[in-house]
């Protein structure tokens, strides 16, 4: 894992969006992996700043909650419209999102990492972090080698998320989650957590031991891991120092 970390949120993401950026430019038919939540909204933000060309970009976002009608605005397929698609020239044909409503989940899911692969695999997969260490919506003791599947939310997703809906009751339980074995495919991951309410989670993952009940520790067998960080973010990692030493000491080559 690298581990890269910027005083602001904003610093953070601006980096991890030239290095998709960079890879658009290099690949444009790339295949991107997009995550939602409050977490990459300023990377998103400083992606549809660069006018990147998305039409021959094909992505594939993590999850989905099950059950709300597509146009519910908290559905995840809402969210990336609103927040990044529609600010793109991205073909609705190449945007991939599970379907919460789909009458058989299971063959959906099984259809869902058939297409992944027909893609030709995930470039570059983007990943927030729960406060309780859940990448996609993988939650405590999910199978490190987990598939596309559904999943049961913790009680505690359901209280950080019930921010966005009125009340918890509101929160679906259900969701259709790419799974870690799914994640640890991609041929990159990017994990960004900002605000200290990650920092417990982000230390687990990044100097813990690889457990299944902190689904992020899974990335650390991970070839090519990103961690992008804030300040607070990073605030109990042990070796903060020493990962902020790296980076600012990077040969010029390997700058981003
Ligand atoms: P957040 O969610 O970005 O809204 O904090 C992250 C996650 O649950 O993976």
């Amino acid at each position: 894992m690298e581990i890269i970390i910027h005083p602001t949120v904003k610093e953070a993401s601006e980096e991890a969006a030239r290095l998709i950026a960079k890879h658009i430019s290099n690949k444009p038919d790339a295949v991107i992996g997009l995550a939602t939540g409050s977490t990459p909204l300023p990377l998103y933000r400083a992606l549809i700043e660069m006018k990147l060309d998305w039409s021959h970009v094909t992505t594939f976002n993590l999850d989905e909650y099950i059950g709300l009608p597509r146009e519910h605005p908290q559905t995840y397929h809402s969210f990336m419209w609103e927040n990044l698609f529609r600010h793109t020239n991205i073909k609705a044909e190449n945007v991939n999102i599970p379907d919460g409503n789909a009458a058989a989940i299971p063959a959906h899911c099984a259809e869902y990492e058939k297409r992944i692969l027909v893609a030709g695999g995930i470039d570059i997969q983007v990943l927030g972090i729960g406060s309780d260490g859940h990448i996609g919506f993988n939650e405590p003791t999910s199978s490190l080698a987990s598939r596309t599947r559904i999943k049961t939310l913790t009680k505690q997703t359901i209280e950080d998320n019930a921010r966005f809906f009125g009340s918890t009751e509101e929160v679906p339980k259900h969701v259709i989650t790419m799974g870690i074995g799914t994640i640890m495919d991609a041929r990159q991951n990017i994990l960004l957590a900002f605000g200290q309410n990650k920092a417990k989670a982000i230390a687990g993952a990044v100097e813990g031991p690889i457990t299944a009940v902190n689904p992020a520790s899974a990335l650390q067998m991970h070839a090519v891991t990103k961690v992008f960080l804030d300040d607070a973010a990073a605030g109990e990692l042990e070796r903060a120092n020493y990962f902020r030493w790296v980076h600012d000491n990077k040969p010029d080559w390997q700058k981003i």
